[in-house]
């Protein structure tokens, strides 16, 4: 693995001026009292420090948020999408220093990073051109057709909280808050303690773009003590982050008879098939398992491997691996960055150890590169995993794949299909016809096909999350929209009544209902 320079110090002397400000995106109650420091990986340094916000910040911000909603609503969809277009170019236009904020506090590698602009730039655009649509009230078939009228208008919920998490900064405090805000509702964000100068960054961009500027609040801060009181205080619960977490949220909901959605880990199985374009599958799958060196809910972390090219494909996917380029600078060259933290770096080496001590072979990596930078890990590939041990059943979050050998279709759908999870999968082989047969046998939210995952997640018209312990909900088309609004329903009787009309006695009207019942079964359009 080829290696580079760590950063040195007039390049952190960037970084004071890009986060300089920022905190004024932060709503607090009052004077600020507390804070907490935020981290560059790539280093260890202290970057800044950030309001350590409690419950009567959060209580100020729906209360705020929650004003404004209300002028917000009334404005057209059309006034409200000109603001989204409007950031869709401007996220692009400042897209070098959102890159530059992204990756001086989650030390993930600027192609990572850029993968995170252009979500939030894609789905802006994807939903400010459809909100119109998605929100027009509808006809619908009438109780009894001719003498009734039905209508569905859809609602803004109100005051949606989203809590997100922090390997994708950029793109999941902002791209699940897009729709929302589109449909009417206004926003309160507790975005992940490691990574919120990103979120402040985007969402001053967006004020900028013509958003009111009560209608986004930022709480920053931690899940212990702000995650109860924004549960508590929202009309819809948007969370993304680990499985036990989300737990407690949808727990949270529940009391309070709050709708969600979570979106939460995975342990992604791939399969190559025996008739798969291997170097296609190499390059695709290590996309797959090593982008943003793993931190990805929808990476690839089993890999099944039909026995005619097993030998092929594991020669091949090391060789390559042994060629990615690991380091800390602020450019695209970099193919893998640094893990977020000490506690991630901590549970991805203890998968590792712990697969070892049981048996487990390292092909590649499988090893810390503190002359890197504090949290960088190799980028590692192991096999004789027995599918019992954590590695192959916990989510890893990083750089970390197993690989299995598989003789039989029925079995290896078995296997991919034996997990907690349902989040993501990845089927390649040259039969598309095959693979989409495959995919529908797979119990995940998402499969691609010839490709790892990135097919699926930007197909934003369709819907994106996970079954199982995956979560709750989707993001994306209209799921991800519609979660967002209250349906009602509006029915006019223009004429009669929803009984027997007057001087017909009641035995009549029913006898007359059961003749007329079974012949509307039987009249196509009438059922
Ligand atoms: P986490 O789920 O605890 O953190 C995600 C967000 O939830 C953060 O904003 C955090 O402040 C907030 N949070 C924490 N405790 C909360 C609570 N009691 N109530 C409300 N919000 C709360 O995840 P963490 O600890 O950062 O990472 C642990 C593991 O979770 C990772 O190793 C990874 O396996 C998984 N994870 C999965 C993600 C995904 O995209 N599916 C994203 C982040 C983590
Ligand atoms: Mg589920």
């Amino acid at each position: 693995m080829t290696v580079s320079e760590t950063v040195d110090e007039s390049e952190l002397s960037v970084e004071s001026e890009l986060l300089a400000g920022l905190e004024s995106v932060v709503t607090t109650a009052g004077p600020v009292t507390d804070r907490f420091d935020v981290e560059a990986p790539f280093t260890g340094a202290v970057i800044g420090q950030l309001p350590a916000c409690g419950p009567e910040d959060v209580e100020e911000a729906f209360d705020r948020a929650d004003f404004a909603q209300e002028a917000w609503a009334d404005r057209s969809v059309e006034e409200r999408a000109a603001v989204f277009k409007r950031y869709h170019d401007l996220v692009l236009d400042h897209a070098e220093e959102l890159l530059d904020v992204v990756q001086v506090e989650s030390g993930k590698a600027r192609r990572h990073a850029y993968e995170e602009v252009l979500d939030v730039a894609i789905t802006t655009r994807h939903y400010a051109y459809r909100a119109e649509e998605y929100l027009e009230s509808e006809p619908r078939d009438a109780a009894i057709p001719g003498l009734s009228e039905t209508t569905v208008h859809h609602h803004p919920v109100g005051v949606v909280g989203i809590i997100s998490p922090w390997n994708y900064p950029l793109s999941l405090a902002i791209s699940d808050a897009v729709p929302a805000l589109l449909a009417g509702n206004s926003v309160v964000i507790k975005p992940a303690e490691q990574t919120s100068y990103t979120a402040l960054k985007a969402i001053e961009l967006l004020r900028e773009a013509g958003l009111p500027r009560d209608a986004f609040q930022v709480v920053t801060g931690f899940g212990e003590p702000l995650g109860e009181p924004l549960v508590a205080n929202a009309d819809y619960v948007c969370f993304t982050g680990s499985s036990a977490t989300g737990r407690i949220v949808a727990s949270q909901a529940g009391e309070h008879l709050t709708d969600c959605s979570l979106e939460l880990g995975g342990k992604n199985p791939g399969i190559v098939c025996e008739d798969a374009d291997v170097e296609r599958a190499v390059d695709g799958l290590i996309r797959g398992c090593f982008t943003n060196a793993g931190q990805l809910c929808i990476s690839l972390e089993r890999l099944y491997v039909h026995e005619d090219v097993y030998g092929r494909f594991v020669e091949a996917f090391v060789d390559e691996i042994e060629d990615l380029h690991l380091g800390t600078e602020y450019s695209h060259d970099v193919d893998v960055g640094s893990l977020i933290s000490e506690q991630q770096l901590e549970k991805v080496t203890e998968h590792v150890e712990e697969a070892k001590a049981e048996g487990a072979t390292v092909l590649t990596g499988g090893t810390g590169r503190p002359d890197l930078g504090p949290y960088f890990y190799e980028p590692t590939v192991l096999t004789d995993v027995d599918e019992s041990m954590a590695l192959c059943a916990e989510e890893t979050f990083g750089p970390v794949v197993s690989i299995y050998e598989y003789s039989d279709d029925d079995d290896v759908i078995e296997r991919a299909n034996d997990s907690d999870y349902g989040l993501n999968a990845s089927i390649w082989t040259e039969d598309l016809e095959r693979g989409k047969r495959m995919a529908k046998r797979i119990e995940t939210g998402t499969v691609n096909v010839n490709e790892a995952y990135a097919a699926a997640w930007v197909a934003l018209d369709a819907p994106m999350g996970g079954m199982k312990d995956s979560g709750i909900g989707r993001r994306h088309g209209e799921h991800g929209f519609m979660k967002y609004t209250e349906p009602q329903t509006v029915a006019v009787q223009k004429k009669l009544g929803m009984t027997a009309p007057p001087g017909v006695p009641y035995w009549l009207y029913a006898k007359i209902m059961n003749k007329t019942l079974k012949l509307q079964r039987r009249i196509p359009g009438m059922r």
